[in-house]
Order: C-alpha cells, then sequence, then structure tokens
C-alpha cells in the first residue's frame, strides 16, 4: 500500500495567514502542520508517500521535507495546478500508485489513530474502499456525513448536508482499492466547481463495498482560525501530559 497526502488548495479561509505561505507549513504548536499526517503515514507502516501540492510554495514544502529521511519515508511530489478537488488530486496520484492500494490523508488533518491494523487488513482485501469517521455530538455541518445502517454498513455520505442524517464526520482518511482512478474518471464536478472526494466515495457505497471504522479524536485544522487555535492547544495539552509525542 501506498500513501497519498493532499497539501494543495488555496487556503482562503485561513487568511491572511496563508497569503505568503501554505496552510499546511504553518504551526501546530511544536511542529509544521504537515509533519501530523506524515507521521500518521510512519505509523501505519507505509513507505511510500506522494505529497500533491499547488504550485504556490512547492519549494517550501522541499526545503522542509527533502527527501523524506527524516521521517524514513520515501517521498514524492506532485503539482496540482489548480484546486480542483480532493478527488482530482488524488487522480494525480495514477502512475505513483502502479496499481498498489492507497491510504489517502489530507493534510490539514491532526488525529493519533493508529491505522497499522486497519491497513493491513484492507491489503487483504480483494476490492473496496474505506471512510474513517469521528463522532460529533455539536453537529458536523461543516463536514461531509456518514449514515451507517443497522447492519453496520454505510448507506450514504453527504457532503455539508443542511440536515445531517448522523453524527459521524467524515474525516480526511481515506483508503482506496485500485480502481479508484477508474471512478474517478467518471466523476463531474460540484456546484463548487471540484471532484468531490464525497462523490468519489459514494461510487463505493452504491457499489456495496464501502466500509468505515470509527476514530477517537481528530481535527481538521484548515477549516477556520478557532480549528487551527483550538488543534493547537488540543495538541500541547496532549504533548505535555504526554498522550502525544
Ligand atoms: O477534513 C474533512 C473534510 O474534508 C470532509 O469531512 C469533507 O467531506 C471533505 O470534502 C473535505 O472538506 P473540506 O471542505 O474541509 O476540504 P478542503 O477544501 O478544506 O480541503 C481539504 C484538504 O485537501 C486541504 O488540506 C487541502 C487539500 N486540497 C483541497 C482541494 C479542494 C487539495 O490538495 N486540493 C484541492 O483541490
Amino acid at each position: 500500500m501506498k500513501g497519498v497526502i493532499l497539501a494543495g488548495g488555496l487556503a482562503t479561509r485561513l487568511r491572511p495567514l496563508t497569503f505568503v505561505t501554505n496552510k499546511h507549513l504553518l504551526p501546530i504548536y511544536n511542529k509544521p502542520m504537515i509533519f501530523y499526517p506524515l507521521e500518521s503515514m510512519v505509523r501505519a507502516g507505509i513507505k511510500d508517500v506522494l505529497i500533491i501540492i499547488g504550485p504556490g510554495h512547492a519549494g517550501s514544502f522541499l526545503n522542509l521535507l527533502k527527501s523524506g529521511k527524516y521521517f524514513g519515508l520515501n517521498l514524492s511530489y506532485e503539482i496540482q495546478e489548480e484546486a480542483r478537488g480532493i478527488a482530482q488530486g488524488i487522480s494525480l496520484a495514477e502512475s505513483f500508485s502502479d496499481g498498489k492500494k492507497l491510504l489517502v490523508i489530507l493534510g490539514d488533518n491532526i488525529f493519533d489513530y493508529d491505522l497499522k491494523d486497519t491497513v493491513e487488513n484492507f491489503e487483504k482485501k480483494e476490492k473496496g474502499a474505506m471512510v474513517f469517521g469521528v463522532e460529533m455530538p455539536t453537529g458536523s455541518k461543516q463536514y461531509g456525513v456518514i449514515e451507517i445502517g443497522k447492519g453496520g454498513k454505510v448507506i450514504s455520505i453527504e457532503e455539508k448536508p443542511e440536515y445531517p442524517k448522523s453524527n459521524i464526520a467524515q474525516t480526511g482518511i481515506y483508503m482506496y482499492d485500485d480502481r479508484v482512478f477508474k471512478f474517478i474518471k467518471k466523476l463531474s464536478p460540484s456546484k463548487r466547481g471540484e471532484l468531490e472526494v464525497t462523490d468519489l466515495n459514494n461510487a463505493y457505497v452504491k457499489e456495496g463495498t464501502m466500509e468505515y471504522e470509527i476514530i477517537n479524536w481528530w481535527i481538521d485544522a484548515g477549516t477556520s482560525h478557532d480549528e487551527l487555535l483550538r488543534a493547537n492547544n488540543l495538541v500541547a495539552d496532549k504533548i505535555k501530559h504526554g498522550e502525544l509525542k
């Protein structure tokens, strides 16, 4: 299995912080944001990781992460010329994936859930995909929302719904079989002009091959200045209490 981290996009919601740098290079307490998904890849036992970056600050990623030796990873880079959606970003990983399954993590997602066992189990599966949800008792309108049926099957995933069907938010952690590129080619742009990861995931839901797992805690640090601050405070707190390295 290979890894893909999405670190493109314009991060307009975090302006003016993101005028002269990329969101994923901003600090989360003591490390740049992108270190968190990279460390999640390391914990998951992934060795080869492709980072998808926008054209704006590509050089800064190379200066910071270089070959990936610091993490024990082999890093590759791909430029997403325009932010045309998460699924469009994933499509750029086609030649890198070389027919292997993929673990995709959004570059602004902070969590410490260990994906190793799930990666190993997913490797053995013939086909399918996985999403990772987190319970959001206070509502999850700003995320994708996963609806689970009585038998534990994923029934639907809705992108930022007005009336969420559950309190399970879709995180930015996904696993796909090698048919993912075929599914992406069939997608059409959404109202916001993007190829949506939720539409991609629903192709697997429709096929009945989408599985899910619930993780303990997670922050999408890129949603707002408040979430960025919350991620900083939470991580600082966890590190000081020895719950996170
Ligand atoms: O973080 C979880 C959420 O991520 C999910 O709950 C949603 O279902 C999913 O659509 C996504 O929602 P966002 O609106 O938060 O996505 P955003 O545009 O902020 O992009 C998330 C990450 O993906 C961010 O680190 C930048 C990167 N990205 C995004 C786009 C649109 C790219 O690399 N290229 C892109 O074209």
